[in-house]
């Protein structure tokens, strides 16, 4: 049987360049990615821009341009990340291509059909930072200027005609829902807050604007353009190729297995999405996964506060995976994380240098001199070359589940341990002293080398690169990595020729 796997990301908006926040959501969604491929998921990976709104058509007035054509400039740029970032996305989307229109205005139909849409006028609070409506008790005043209470962007006050979602009937269909499917919204503390906010009874949802043009035309009223967050979220669908719902793509990938996001736009993800769903007849997708911020001291790290770190520049001094490693590794997921180039450095220096990188080199040239660089024939397990080799095996299920509920900090974790393992196997053997017991011998090198093979494997979804050059070893290529066999000992063939491979990670000069 087929298995199908399909993760999102948010799509960014193009109002500025992208940074670590952005850098940080893609990278763990290709994390997933390429993880459930090499479990042999069929996978669908989507990432792209945002571009309509009155965001994006105020940031492009701005720079005095058009807003396709600045539009068509930044979301370039987050194209272009996706590249410098190894993204294994299998579509980029945009909101400004013609399947996405397509897409939306048959969303918006079905809902105007089945009744769930009514024309009347919003006078209310709006922020077009977040592209959201907050009503008065999520508002605040701060320095004579008023701001949302939630994200402290600052608002303004909106009154127009406009139309409106009945969201408020969802409000019982919601709760069921959450009730039902009690792994929707994941990490569990942002569940709470979810369903405490919907507890607190639902507005109907203004989803047309009047006083601007950018964004697609309400099909029925060309003087409204729908709500970018509708808009928006739709995208998950139109790259399935709704509404064509017998589309191969949409039959294997709808409901989406997880939407990747910032706890920043849960509401949208985990309100207004499955209620414009729900009152659609679509299915709801499986998960949304809200991860923590990257923080820039204290602040959440945002283009509104200009307090960036420019992932390109951290690519160019360091090189990709150890930005990679260390965003994965460091930032606890789910939670808020700080990060810095001391500790980028220092984990360079100490996991992938030393721990990872040495141990491959040592190992193999201590296959070069002993063996011809090549599988020993004749190998006996003691216990303890059992025991470093069985974790694997006892802790495979438990690999698996920890990635279907994105606890990457588990699978990470046991990276950790087991390359502390393996270092440890390697000095305490003390192959060096074995010279004359040439079955010894023998054993510890075909154990030390069988786990940097699982080792390399498991590190592919995370620094798929590097792991890639150390599977040369094997003659391992990418369509051929396979994470099951991580729980197999005797994968590798008796007599088979390895290959020697350069330096892996390089340490990096400290002056202090
Ligand atoms: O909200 N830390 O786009 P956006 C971690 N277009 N992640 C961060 C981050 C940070 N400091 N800053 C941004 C939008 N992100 C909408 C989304 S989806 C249908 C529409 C990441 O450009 C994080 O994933 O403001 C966050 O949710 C997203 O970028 C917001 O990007
Ligand atoms: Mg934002």
């Amino acid at each position: 049987m087929s298995k199908f796997f399909y993760i999102t990301t948010p799509i960014y908006y193009p109002s500025a360049k992208p940074h670590m926040g952005h850098a940080y959501s893609s990278i763990v969604a290709d994390f997933f990615a390429r993880f459930k491929r090499i479990q042999g998921y069929n996978v669908l990976f989507l990432t792209g821009t945002d571009e309509h709104g009155q965001k994006i058509q105020r940031a492009a007035e701005k720079k005095g341009m058009e807003p396709k054509a600045f539009c068509d400039e930044i979301s370039k740029t987050f194209f272009d990340l996706s590249k410098t970032l190894n993204l294994s996305n299998d579509d980029f989307i945009r909101t400004t291509e013609l399947r996405h229109k397509k897409s939306v205005e048959n969303l918006w139909n079905i809902l105007e059909k089945k009744n769930e849409i009514y024309l009347s006028k919003y006078s209310g609070w709006y922020s077009v930072s977040d592209e959201a409506f907050y009503s008065e008790e999520e508002i605040e005043t701060k320095d004579n200027k008023k701001i949302s209470k939630l994200s402290g962007s600052p608002v303004e006050w909106v009154e127009e005609e406009s139309f409106f979602f009945k969201l408020s009937k969802w409000q019982k269909p919601l709760l069921k829902f959450y009730n039902d499917n009690p792994d929707f919204i994941l990490p569990e503390s942002r569940k709470n807050e979810v369903i405490s906010f919907v507890k607190g009874g639902l507005k109907d949802l203004s989803v047309s604007r009047k006083s601007f043009s950018w964004g697609i035309k309400v099909p029925s009223n060309k003087d409204h353009v729908i709500y970018v967050w509708l808009d928006a979220l739709t995208n998950y669908i139109s790259a399935l190729n709704y509404p064509n719902t017998n589309d191969k793509l949409y039959k294997s990938y709808w409901p989406a297995t997880v939407h990747l996001i910032g706890k920043d736009i849960l509401r949208f993800h985990a309100v207004y999405w499955p209620a414009f769903l729900l009152a659609a007849d679509i299915d709801a997708p499986k998960r949304v996964y809200g991860h923590g911020w990257i923080l820039s001291g204290e602040e959440k790290m945002s283009k509104s506060k200009g307090n960036i770190l420019d992932p390109i520049e951290i690519v160019d001094t360091y090189g990709l995976d150890p930005l990679r490693y260390y965003l994965i590794k460091e930032v606890s997921f789910g939670n808020d994380g700080n990060i810095s180039k001391e500790k980028l450095e220092n984990c360079i220096n100490s996991d992938l240098a030393n721990n990872y990188g040495n141990l491959c080199q040592r190992v193999i040239s201590f296959i070069e001199k002993n063996l011809e660089l090549k599988i020993p024939e004749n190998y006996s397990f003691t216990k303890e070359d059992k025991e470093v080799l069985k974790i694997y095996e006892d802790s495979f299920n438990k690999l698996i589940d920890s990635i279907d509920n994105q606890n990457i900090n588990f699978y990470v974790n046991f990276i950790q341990d087991q390359l502390f393992a393996a270092n440890k196997y390697f000095n305490d053997q003390e192959p060096w002293k074995k010279k004359e017991d040439l079955i010894r011998l023998n054993t510890i090198l075909y154990v030390s080398i069988e786990l940097i093979r699982k080792i390399s494997i498991m590190l592919y979804p995370i620094i798929p690169d590097s792991s890639l050059k150390a599977l040369k070893i094997f003659n391992i290529s990418e369509d051929k990595i396979d994470f099951n066999s991580i729980k197999v000992h005797e994968n590798l063939k008796k007599n088979d020729k390895l290959n020697k491979i350069s330096i892996l990670f390089k340490k990096i000069e400290k002056n202090d």
